[in-house]
Order: C-alpha cells, then structure tokens, then sequence
C-alpha cells in the first residue's frame, strides 16, 4: 500500500518538474521574439492569433510549375519551387482546388473531394509537398467549395438516375409537372438561367454557376454530414484550414418563390444570402473547425454587417471573410465586367478600404487583396503597367497590401509585377466566364468589341497566366505548350532576374513581409485616414502602444503632394520604393513610403 502511494508521490513530482520546465522555455521563446521582433510588448496586444500576424500567399496550381511536360502545373512544380516559396517570407499558402475535377471551371467542379485532380498527381504527390511546406513551417489551407459539385461527382451521377434516388436530395430539383421553375440567375449558363432540364427524371436542377456545377443541398443533412466528414479528413492529413468558395450561397431560398417584378439580376439583394447561412456555418464550426487550430476566410459578396456576422468571435463561424466591394470599382453597370470609360475615383477606393477597416476595429478581423485568380493582374488594373512605371507602381501596390490592419491575401506572380497578358480574340481565352459572357454579347447583338477591349483590363485569365520563371521557353514553366498562353514579356519579367536584382519588385516584397513580421504595428496597429479627400495619395497612420507609422502612397504617374500635420525632417524611413524621399510632403510618381514618426 505505502509502496503504491510512494510511486503515485513520484511520478507526480516528476510530472510537475516536466511542466515547470516547459512552462519556463515557452516563456524564454517568448521573451526572444518579443525582443527581436520590437519594443512594443507582445503581451500588450489583446486577441493576437496566427493567422492575423500571417502574409497568405495564393498559389493557382494550374499555372504555377509544371514538371511532366503537359502544358499543366502541378504539386511536383509546387515541391520543386518550396524553396522559392520559403524565400518570400510568407507565412501561409492558399491552394486553388487541387481535386478531381473535369474542369468546366478550373477545379471549382470537383468529381471527387477526397482525391487529387489527375493532372497534378496523386495524394503521395500531396503528402511529398505537405511536408515540404510543413518542414519549412508554411501553413496550407486548401479550398473548400461546398456550394455545389460537378455533375460528374458521384452523389449528382445517383441522383439523376431516378426521383427515389438515396442522393436525390443532395441537390436542389424542380418537377416538370410544376410548371416552370422560376427565374434564378447563372453565372456561367450562356443564357444566365440557373435551372437546367435533366430529361431522364423530368425535372430541372439548380446551378447558380455552370450546368456542369450543381448547387449542392444543405437542408440535407446527410450531405452537411458528408462535407463535414470531408473536412476532418484534410485536417487530419495536416492542412491549416479551408478557403470557403461562395459560403454565402450554400442556404437557398427556398421553395424558390417568384422574384418580385423589380428584380433586375441583383441575386446578392434577394437571394444570395439564403436564411440558414449562419446557422450552417455554426453547425460546421461545431462539428468540425472547433476541434483544430485552424484558419477560416470565407469567400463572399456580403455587406459589411453581414459580413461581421460571420466573423465576429462570439458567433463562433468564420475567422476572416473577404469581400468584392474594392475589386469592384470601375466597372460600368452593363455588368460582365466591362470597364467605366471614367475609372474609378482614389477617394472611392480610399473610403472602402477604410470602412471596412473600421467594420471590424471592435469585433472580427479584416482582409485585403488586390490580386486573385478571379481578377486581372493588380499592376494593370490598379497601377500602370507600362514599362516606364510598372515596377515601381507594382512595389506601391504591395506597400498599400502589407500595410492595412488586415491579413494580405497576395496573388502568385504579384510578386514580380506580372501584368495582363489582354488577349485580342475570344479564342485565346480558356476561362468558361469570359467565353461564356462573349456568347451573351453576341446573341443579344451587344457590342463584342467593347466587350473584347474591357476584358483586356477585367478578365480573370490575365491572373491566370503561367509564372514567369526565367526567359527561357514558356517562361521556364513548361517544356510543352502551356495550357494558357504565357505573357511573352517573360524574357525581361522574370523571377530568375529579378532575384539578382536588390531593386526588383521580388526583393522588395521580401523586406515588406520581413518588416511587417517585424513590426507589430502594421498588423495591429488602429488605421486612420489621414488627406482623405486628396484625389493623388492615399496616406495613413498605423498606431500601437505609442508607436506611430505613417504610410505615403502615390497612386498617379505625377508627382503629387500630401498634406500631414507632421514634421516629416524627423521621421525614419523603414522601407520605399524610391532612394530618397522628400521631406515638403512631394511624392514621386507611384512613389511608396513607410515613415516611423518620432513622438
Ligand atoms: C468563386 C471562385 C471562382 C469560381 C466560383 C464558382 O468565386 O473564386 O473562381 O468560378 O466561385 O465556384
Ligand atoms: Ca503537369
């Protein structure tokens, strides 16, 4: 008896001297970082978390490497480049669908959610680069698109087979015998209807995209079960977190009532936002995203109190959401992306980004990007792409990104400033909603050249050209012929190049995410505005624990001057893109500047 209790008395003494010590060497690893990363104490930061001190960086896999001469990146390319990667200073990676998938729309129809596409290999292929990424301490997070499937996916293959069908329900039908659905809208249908006839059980589905992505049901639990079971499956493999395709439409309106007459295609106003979005995404933060150290964005069109919603922490949903409001300007209201003849105004683009800024200085955390697979090369449609003002505009542009209290979302290829590739002919493009889109144009006898030229700055396939490596054939991406035409200006824009060069946009993004790693205050630090209705420079002030950054950005190929109450003779400059930086407030064209303002 004594004998039993001793050892008890024992192990227990150990057990505490173990925890004791751990607790010391956490302390010890925290002190350092607080000392090398900068005066301001760590612990007086309330709420810090991973994924908001992170720099994501998105990697379209399609046209990022490719390894086997098939003209299609894949995940050997992303192994081989991990070092490349390493080198950026980034802290996450965000993986476009990576899974089975016919690709009607590039990997957003996906066949089979627990397999990998068999163009970029096979799950040994995943597992090689999952530790690569994870030997270098880079987290992953793949893309969840859980709206809706391909047709090709088993569940919608059963279901069509008859009305009795056990995966019937997992998507959305309309009967024939009920007349005719009523009108939903589509993105990519060529005639924008979002219900197709499916002859065989005399009924019509639901697709908010193309026909070949069916709106998967969520009333069913079975199906919500499915995608949860999904989800755990990735976690346990060791993936970070999910990026959420579309989460606001996965609850429909149902049962499908008729739109009143005044609606006008503006499906985020009455239908978008289905009545259960919330209450789905709850139910899958209980089930799945609570039990893992994991990070959240939600893909999705939503204002801004929605869109708190989502992210406030006592709802218990999502961690972040980004949102269309910026990357929206300067399109015209003809829809399909065709471009505003005036442009977009500074001071509209400044004001977005500041209210959303304060959105969520209380509750919830912001994003921001310029960049993604969804939209044109950032130089081209923000900065200038000519070749006078491209890199240095480029570098302002990641300024802009890595300086706003919010995690950057920064798109492959920005990196190096790629620019639109603007296609002269329909044929070039491969993207299903540009070609589809054209079609529209062209049965209602629209006007296809206006269309053609606006696409040149809007489309989605500029963002989707192949990286430019170095100035060999294809830009070093491929040995055959790429799936998507490469930008023939590879020979001078190129990562090779422009890692030798200290003054690149590459180098340059590599001291920004080293500083801002650096420096607390441009994660956390409250923003104001500050020259607001200045139409030339976007100026603003980052602030935490007394420390104050003033942040000058020149969006105009002139000079322009900024007016601040500040004595700028006194302040340190961290890091711009020009040699000198002049101290009347006169900014070079483009010209990018990150100040630390004596108290
Ligand atoms: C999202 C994706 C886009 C895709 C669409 C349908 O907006 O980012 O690429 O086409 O959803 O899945
Ligand atoms: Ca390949």
């Amino acid at each position: 008896m004594f004998h039993r209790k001793f050892i008890i008395l024992l192990i227990t003494i150990v057990l505490l001297m173990i925890s004791a010590c751990q607790n010391l060497s956490n302390t010890t690893n925290k002190t350092n970082v607080n000392t090398t990363q900068s005066q301001t104490a760590s612990n007086e930061i309330p709420n810090r978390k991973w994924w908001k001190e992170a720099v994501v960086y998105q990697i379209y896999p399609r046209s990022f490497k490719d390894t086997n001469g098939d003209g299609v990146g894949d995940l050997k390319g992303i192994t081989e480049k991990l070092d490349y990667i390493k080198s950026l200073g980034i802290d996450v990676v965000w993986l476009n669908p990576i899974f089975s998938s016919p690709n009607d729309d590039m990997g957003y129809d996906i066949s089979d959610y627990q397999n990998i596409m068999k163009e970029f290999g096979t799950m040994e292929d995943f597992d090689v680069m999952l530790k690569g990424f994870k030997d270098r301490k880079i987290k992953v997070v793949l893309d969840l698109v859980a709206n809706h499937s391909s047709d090709e996916h088993k569940w919608f293959q059963e279901a069509k087979k008859s009305r009795d069908n056990p995966y019937r329900n997992y998507y959305h039908w309309w009967n024939e015998e009920d007349g005719k659905p009523p009108k939903r809208v589509s993105f990519f249908d060529p005639e924008g209807d979002a219900w197709q006839y499916e002859p065989n059980t005399k009924s019509y589905y639901l697709h908010y995209f193309s026909d070949k992505q069916p709106d998967l049901n969520w009333e069913n639990l079975k199906l919500r079960q499915e995608m949860y079971s999904m989800m755990k499956f990735w976690f346990d493999k060791g993936v970070d977190g999910f990026r959420m395709d579309v989460i606001h439409f996965i609850s429909k309106d149902l049962p499908f009532k008729e739109l009143p007459a005044e609606f006008n295609g503006d499906f985020g106003k009455y239908y978008g936002s289905g009545p259960k979005r919330h209450e789905y995404v709850q139910e899958m933060y209980r089930e799945v995203l609570s039990k893992y150290d994991v990070m959240t964005l939600g893909e999705a069109g939503v204002g801004m109190q929605d869109a708190l919603d989502y992210v406030a922490e006592e709802r218990k949903e999502l961690n972040m959401i980004y949102h269309y409001e910026g990357v929206s300007l300067g399109y015209s209201p003809k829809g399909k992306k065709i471009v505003d003849p005036n442009g977009w105004k500074l001071t509209d683009f400044k004001d977005v980004y500041t209210r959303w800024d304060k959105n969520f200085a209380e509750k919830g955390w912001n994003t921001v990007y310029l960049g993604n697979h969804d939209q044109p090369r950032m130089v081209t449609r923000w900065g200038n792409d000519s070749d006078e003002f491209r890199e240095v505009s480029s570098k302002m542009l990641t300024t802009f990104l890595l300086t706003q209290r919010a995690t950057p979302y920064y798109y492959q290829g920005d990196e190096l400033g790629m620019s639109n590739i603007k296609f002269d002919k329909i044929e070039d493009y491969k993207d299903i909603e540009t070609i589809n889109w054209y079609k529209q144009v062209k049965a209602e006898g629209g006007d296809l050249r206006e269309f053609l030229d606006s696409h040149k700055i809007s489309a989605r396939d500029n963002g989707r050209t192949p990286i430019q490596w170095d100035n060999t054939a294809n830009g070093g991406f491929s040995t055959g012929t790429p799936w998507l035409k490469v930008n023939s200006n590879y020979e001078k824009l190129n990562a090779n190049a422009q890692d030798k060069d200290e003054n690149s946009p590459l180098n340059y993004f590599r001291k920004l995410t080293a500083l801002r790693k650096a420096e607390p205050t441009l994660v956390y630090g409250k923003y104001t505005l500050i020259d607001k209705d200045n139409e030339n420079t976007y100026a603003y002030i980052r602030e935490l624990n007394g420390k104050k950054l003033l942040i000058l950005l020149n969006f105009k190929a002139t000079e322009s001057f900024v007016k601040t109450e500040f004595d700028l003779s006194k302040a340190r400059v961290l890091l711009g893109n020009y040699k000198d930086f002049s101290t009347d407030g006169k900014l070079k064209p483009y010209q990018a500047v990150i100040l630390e303002l004596s108290n």
